[in-house]
């Protein structure tokens, strides 16, 4: 099995307003990264940027200080309410544009889709010291951040606010991963795998309507989806022969003051280095997709009932 390098597609400013349909969405589908040179929305002020890089690196609670646009709620900080004030509202203004500008690139994803977290990162990549499940610069797909998402994908628009580029090493997308790691990562073949049970179905009812008003709750609700593609996660993370081998890894720099859009689950990916970002993400159905033959669900459905992980060969627009 050979594992494939994530492909970066470059989309220039002359091409913003007159894209094909699905022209975004088929690459996005498929694991790719969009990669924005210039940015294809306002980023924030630069007194806004200077606020956030000066005065909130010290008041920092969490990996990410994140904006949660349902419960209207910020967390990773602990300030003066006039900063804490200022930064959700940076965040907020941020997220809402962000969701406007997808909602012009890639519209067929946006029906019933959910805003989920305008996240800011402040400090270096490298060598956070961090737990190694938590690092971002070791190679993994996203799984679990949100709670049970039961298929539903973690679209991800990254914008580098930084001087400096920031630096991801990428390695396979998500069918070509659980084809060839899956049994390391312990994916047992067979119809729990994606089955709930009844005991699960209604623990994640009660943490579902306790994370309305304490949003980080949410993590703790799970379906037998999000832990397989945990159990992704981890391996992946913890590793060592997956890191080594070389097959399928790419290196993709992004420049200062670039934006990008992929699904965290899709395409394996890490930060090496980069330092000042913001992370917007969105939980877009599966039923958007236009084949969801690439979804992470059908990946782990046919690789669940013994058949290869692989998506059909269905070529970019048709
Ligand atoms: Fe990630």
């Amino acid at each position: 099995m050979t594992v494939k390098q994530p492909e970066a597609i470059e989309i220039t400013p002359d091409r913003f307003d007159n894209l094909k349909p699905y022209e975004l969405t088929d690459h996005l589908e498929r694991g790719r990264v969009l990669l924005f040179p210039t940015p294809p929305l306002e980023l924030p002020s630069d007194e806004d940027l200077q606020f956030l890089k000066q005065k909130t690196p010290e008041y920092h609670t969490r990996k990410n200080i994140s904006y949660y646009p349902e419960a209207d709620l910020i967390r990773g900080i602990k300030a003066p309410p006039e900063i804490e004030q200022r930064t959700q509202a940076i965040l907020k203004a941020y997220q809402e544009r962000v969701g406007a500008c997808l909602r012009r690139l890639v519209p067929t994803f946006t029906p019933g889709w959910r805003s989920a977290t305008s996240s800011l990162r402040v400090f270096e990549e490298n060598n956070r010291g961090i737990p190694i499940r938590a690092r971002s610069d070791r190679i993994h797909l996203d799984a679990g951040t949100y709670g049970a998402s039961r298929g539903d994908l973690i679209l991800r628009f990254l914008t580098n606010l930084d001087d400096k580029e920031r630096v991801w090493r990428c390695k396979g997308t998500v069918s070509d991963l659980v084809e060839t790691y899956g049994e390391a990562a312990g994916l047992e073949r067979g119809d729990e795998l994606l089955r709930d049970s009844m005991l699960r179905r209604m623990g994640s009812g009660m943490v579902r309507g306790l994370s309305r008003a304490f949003p980080s709750l949410a993590t703790l609700e799970q379906s037998a989806y999000d832990q397989a593609m945990r159990h992704m996660h981890n391996y992946m993370k913890e590793s060592d022969e997956f890191h080594q081998d070389p097959e399928g890894m790419v290196e993709i720099r992004f420049k200062p003051r670039s934006c990008w859009l992929v699904f965290a689950d899709m395409a394996g990916h890490s930060c090496l280095s980069g330092e000042f970002a913001m992370i917007n993400t969105f939980m877009v159905p599966r039923t958007n997709f236009r084949h969801q033959e690439f979804s992470p669900w059908e990946v782990l459905d046919r690789y669940a009932r013994g058949k290869s992980a692989l998506p059909p060969d269905i070529p970019i627009g048709s």
